[in-house]
């Protein structure tokens, strides 16, 4: 496909739409809005604009179309596939100002939020009101809202709470052609005609442009019990993970870390208070566990049957978090591990999830495969979903075996995954990165569908293109 450019026409017209203090080129912006937290990846717009309305993003597709120029949603970067780089340049819509939690429904546990709202701010805000948003990627403090819809972004709490899609009840959307519609309806149940809300979660910014979000909540649970636990072998903890949920217990976040995930990350935080976790040679990885509800008692009984299990599987001593500022210092470490490998080598993450109980067949695949390959990796992630990260580290290895060699190893991890009944990402994305490899999550009859899909709603393909499906 070719793209048309951005002239000094376009410009203005741009800047009759949003007006000129939110259109830019200047080549500093545009570098600033050309990447996110995916590698080292930089794809700047040509322009960069910032509407604040509905009617003007609908404004900027119409003239979109007319000169055939790529629309790239930008929310606040911080995602992990790709999904906001303007591959072809083209028009940046950078989503920032619209930032306002329109209300929050008490009577009904709903909120309206508008996509540039950082969530946890939303979080916090709902939380006041004694409400809950449970997803809460590790990005929660800069991240916004559209962003996750868009990618339908988990967590730590997703294991017991599920993720974006399960919060979202409704969504009002530009669609490419410049239309703006509401997707479904406020309600808890909706079995009226396809499902077009779900469609667009997780659609990566590739079928239309969220202005608007009616997110359920819960009553916020009051109490919570957080353990860090050791293993001497990472398989163990993996083993041990499916068997608390085979015990009757529901935890609020099952977390694991191998021990690099954790010692890097150590390093990297400095020292925090109430994180002086202590680190024997004979540690291979921590599960992180968290049980939460309103009944203290009831939380202890879960404490004593995830112990049982735990001993069962050659836990080590756990480590209760004793205070607030404890708990807290545990979750901030947990958050900023992907940031803490990153910053150790040039890396690529990989976001694969399995059934469970197949996780440490995944974590010792992955292993073996990284034998066979040379390389490296760091995996961690959200092992009650099943979902692992596992971070590639570059460290010694050529530039030539990082091009050529490394898509093969990625392909066979890719292949295992789905060999047992997983899929390539659980909560990044596919987005510019993985779109490579969607021939081994999908047959060709469920491709050319998406085609057919994204075909419909973007016949030009101005809409995020080269993102998703190749
Ligand atoms: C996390 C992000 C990388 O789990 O998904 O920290
Ligand atoms: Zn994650």
């Amino acid at each position: 496909m070719t793209y048309g450019k951005i002239t000094s026409e376009i410009v203005d017209q741009l800047v009759g739409i949003c007006g000129a203090e939110f259109v830019s080129t200047e080549r500093e912006l545009l570098v600033e809005y050309g990447h996110d937290e995916t590698e080292d990846l930089s794809f700047p717009p040509e322009v960069l604009v910032k509407p604040n309305t509905p009617d003007q993003i609908s404004q900027i597709f119409h003239l979109a179309n007319d000169h055939k120029i790529p629309v790239t949603p930008i929310g606040a970067r911080t995602g992990l596939s790709g999904g906001s780089l303007s591959i072809h340049g083209g028009i940046g819509l950078a989503m920032e100002r619209f930032d306002k939690i329109i209300s929050i429904d008490e009577k009904n546990l709903q909120v309206v939020v508008e996509p540039g709202v950082i969530t946890q701010v939303m979080q916090e805000a709902v939380a006041e009101k004694g409400l809950y948003y449970a997803p809460d990627p590790s990005s929660k403090g800069s991240c916004f809202i559209g962003g996750n819809l868009a990618e339908n972004s988990g967590g730590p709490r997703a294991v017991k709470y599920g993720v974006t899609k399960d919060f979202v009840l409704n969504l009002e959307v530009v669609l490419p052609s410049g239309e703006i519609i509401w997707t479904g309806a406020n309600t808890l149940k909706n079995s009226t005609g396809y499902n077009i809300t779900q469609l667009m979660v997780g659609s990566e910014g590739t079928l239309g442009v969220i202005t608007k979000a009616v997110l359920k909540l819960i009553p916020l649970p009051k109490q919570n019990i957080t353990l860090l636990v050791p293993f001497s072998s990472a398989e163990e903890a993996c083993k041990a993970v499916s068997a608390i949920f085979r015990a009757g217990v529901i935890p609020s976040a099952l977390e694991f870390l191998e021990r690099d995930a954790i010692d890097w990350t150590l390093k990297f935080v400095g020292s925090i208070d109430g994180a002086q976790i202590p680190l024997n040679d004979d540690v291979a990885a921590h599960l992180l566990i968290e049980v939460d509800g309103n009944d203290q008692e009831q939380l202890f009984g879960e404490c004593e049957v995830i112990n049982e299990v735990l001993t069962e599987y050659g836990a080590g001593e756990i480590m209760f978090a004793e205070s607030e500022a404890q708990k807290e210092a545990l979750w901030y470490i947990r958050r900023r591990v992907g940031e803490a490998v990153k910053s150790n080598s040039v890396y690529k993450e990989e976001d694969t999830v399995v059934p469970r109980y197949e996780l440490p067949k995944l974590l010792a695949g992955v292993k073996q495969i990284g034998d066979k390959y040379g390389f490296k990796s760091v995996c961690y992630g959200h092992a009650g979903d099943g979902n692992l990260h596992i971070n590639i580290i570059k460290g010694d290895l050529t530039e030539e075996v990082w091009e050529t060699e490394l898509p093969k190893g990625i392909r066979e991890i890719f292949e295992l995954t789905v060999s047992l009944g997983g899929t390539i990402s659980g909560e990044h994305g596919i987005g510019y990165v993985q779109k490579n490899y969607m021939d081994i999550a999908f047959q060709p009859a469920s491709l050319l569908l998406m085609k057919g899909i994204k075909g419909l709603f973007d016949p030009n393909g101005i809409l995020n293109p080269s993102k998703v499906l190749v």
